[in-house]
């Protein structure tokens, strides 16, 4: 099967409404003609309702940040999937390095915060990687099994195929620092190794994205790699044109 290549920029906390609806105008224009890449904006929550109007009728898909894993509740600051839903949101990520360094998010929050997801019908994006000390010290592979393992337990192989991993070496995230395309070729080989072991061949229908400071010079290069199928993108999605110009390359 040929894998999907998705790209997905992540705003994190930037973007007021007004500046949203602007982007999106600006990014719908530049992208109309863009056929091989399911593109995706995630927004703050509270642009989301903007971003899914600006963005109707064009090939721009709408995604969150965050979703917790109850229906309803007492659970101040938090936003379930059924809200998320009826915002016209069609994915969400899950397990971002910043909610994990900032906000106490573990393998468990993220299982739970996935299974709400899947339930509720969204597309999930779930985030890993490992820190800069974890690389250096020759944990990779074991830091990614164990958030694998952690994050995706419980879940049936069909579901696993209907899963967004998005690769994110911490050290990349907002430094310039980018993995070589061979260095994140390697590391996603073995992701897709390892949810082979775990959940059998639906490991070749999963996408795995790339993300840690990806920009218009470099997609091209990433995206090539066999087992990398896209992009999870900050500092280059915010703003129409670089974000444009990175999902043009990555499929050149
Ligand atoms: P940058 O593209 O700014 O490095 O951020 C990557 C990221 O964290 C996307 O989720």
């Amino acid at each position: 099967m040929v894998r999907k290549i998705i790209i997905a920029g992540n705003w994190k906390m930037n973007k007021t409404m007004a500046e949203a609806k602007a982007l999106v105008k600006e990014l719908k224009g530049l992208v109309a003609d863009v056929k091989a890449v399911e593109i995706v904006v995630c927004p703050p929550f509270t642009a989301l309702n903007a971003v899914v109007e600006a963005a109707a009728g064009s090939n721009i898909k709408v995604g969150a940040q965050n979703v917790h894993w109850a229906g309803s509740g007492a659970f101040t600051g938090e936003i379930s999937a059924a809200m998320l839903k009826e915002a016209g949101v069609e994915y969400v990520i899950i397990g971002h390095s910043e909610r994990r360094q900032y906000f106490g998010e573990t393998d468990a929050t993220v299982n739970q915060r996935l299974k709400a997801a899947l339930a509720a019908g969204l597309k999930p994006i779930v985030c890993i990687g490992e820190t800069l000390e974890e690389r250096e010290q020759g944990m990779t592979e074991k830091v990614l099994l164990t958030q694998l393992e952690g994050g995706l337990a419980g879940l049936s192989s069909d579901q696993v195929a209907g899963v967004v991993i998005a690769y994110e070496p911490v050290w990349a995230i907002g430094t310039g620092k980018t993995a070589t395309p061979e260095m994140a070729e390697e590391t996603h080989r073995y992701i897709r190794c390892t949810l082979k072991s775990l959940f059998d061949e639906v490991a070749e229908d999963v996408v795995i994205q790339y993300g840690g400071s990806m920009k218009a010079a470099n997609s091209g290069q990433l995206v090539a790699q066999k087992n990398i199928d896209g992009g999870l993108i900050g500092g280059a999605s915010l703003e129409a044109e670089s974000f444009a110009a990175l999902i043009k390359n990555a499929v050149a």
